[in-house]
């Protein structure tokens, strides 16, 4: 039950000129700038379909769908904080699931704060089961490349190996988001005896990752001086990829769940998941 009287809630879709007011409820929700940037980008962004829900006037809160894949992703969700736990979370993410059934996804996922009570507990009443606990990481891995392993700026041409290599590892891909990660130039794969065994969208908290093996991960881990955002969100039952970070000075952030509802297989293969999914 919530605390709190339940207030009259509406909920919208959420316009560009929503971005700076659930910007501020995110700053608020969170203690960072980054909302800001983020949600005005969401707001205007094919592929995106964002809500706000209102009160008295007043924007209270809103939600993400992110559609760009047969899995849709949600967040981020945010609620003013002098109204949480008041049923306006549930209001919100009922109205992305509503659209991601009416879009025919095959699934959704998400990843949640793994400290936060509320937000687990409305995930898994509204079904979303918990399906990998992640280690968002931060850091410069000592090794600074992997022998047979070599790391480039991926290139259109690239597309092909990269979705091929994603619906082997998930059974489905994320082309979109891959080409949008090339023309803005986050993009990176790795090559193995001269053939694409893994790609990046971006190192950090906002990209994935996908590989044939933890080799090819590391490789691209090695890449970079450091993960954009927070970090990179390993899967802590990869042992072997969660140590061999560890060894390599990264430094443990905090801990998130990823969550899906719908289709979900286990990955086939070394895998970092966005912030999103
Ligand atoms: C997480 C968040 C989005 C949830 O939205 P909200 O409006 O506060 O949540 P709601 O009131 O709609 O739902 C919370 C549910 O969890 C339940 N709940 C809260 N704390 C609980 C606990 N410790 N144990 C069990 N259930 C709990 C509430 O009773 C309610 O369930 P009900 O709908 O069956 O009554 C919001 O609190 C928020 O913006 N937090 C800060 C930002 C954030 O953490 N975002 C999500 C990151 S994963």
């Amino acid at each position: 039950m919530s605390s709190k009287a339940q207030p009259e809630v509406t909920i919208r879709t959420a316009t560009l000129e929503d971005g700076p007011a659930c910007g501020r409820i995110c700053y608020d929700a969170f203690s960072t700038e980054a909302g800001f940037g983020l949600l005005s980008m969401m707001f205007s962004t094919p592929g995106f379909y964002a809500v706000v829900a209102e009160s008295d006037g007043r924007i209270v809160g809103s939600n993400v769908l992110v559609e760009q894949a047969v899995i849709h992703g949600v967040g981020p969700i945010t609620i003013d904080p002098r109204l949480q736990n008041a049923g306006v979370g549930r209001k919100l993410m009922q109205a992305v699931m509503d659209r991601a059934n009416r879009n025919g996804a095959a699934g959704m996922r998400l990843v949640q704060a793994a400290f936060h009570n509320r937000s687990l507990s409305l995930y898994a009443s509204l079904g979303f089961d918990i399906r990998e606990p992640l280690s968002c990481m931060q850091g410069r891995t000592r090794e600074r490349s992997i022998p047979g392993c070599v790391v480039r700026s991926a290139q259109p041409a690239d597309d092909v190996a990269c979705i091929g290599l994603s619906r082997r590892v998930h059974g489905f891909d994320r082309g979109a988001e891959l080409a949008q990660a090339i023309r803005e130039g986050t993009a990176r794969v790795v090559e193995r005896g001269d053939r694409v065994t893994g790609y990046t969208t971006n190192l950090g908290f906002f990209g994935h990752s996908t590989a044939e093996t933890n080799i090819d991960m590391q490789a691209l881990l090695t890449s970079v001086e450091s993960f954009a955002g927070p970090g990179i969100l390993v899967p802590s039952r990869n042992s072997a990829l969660l140590r061999w970070c560890l060894a390599n000075g990264l430094g443990v952030v905090q801990p998130m769940t990823l969550m899906s509802t719908g289709l979900y297989s286990d990955p086939a293969g070394a895998w970092l998941p966005s912030i999103v999914f």
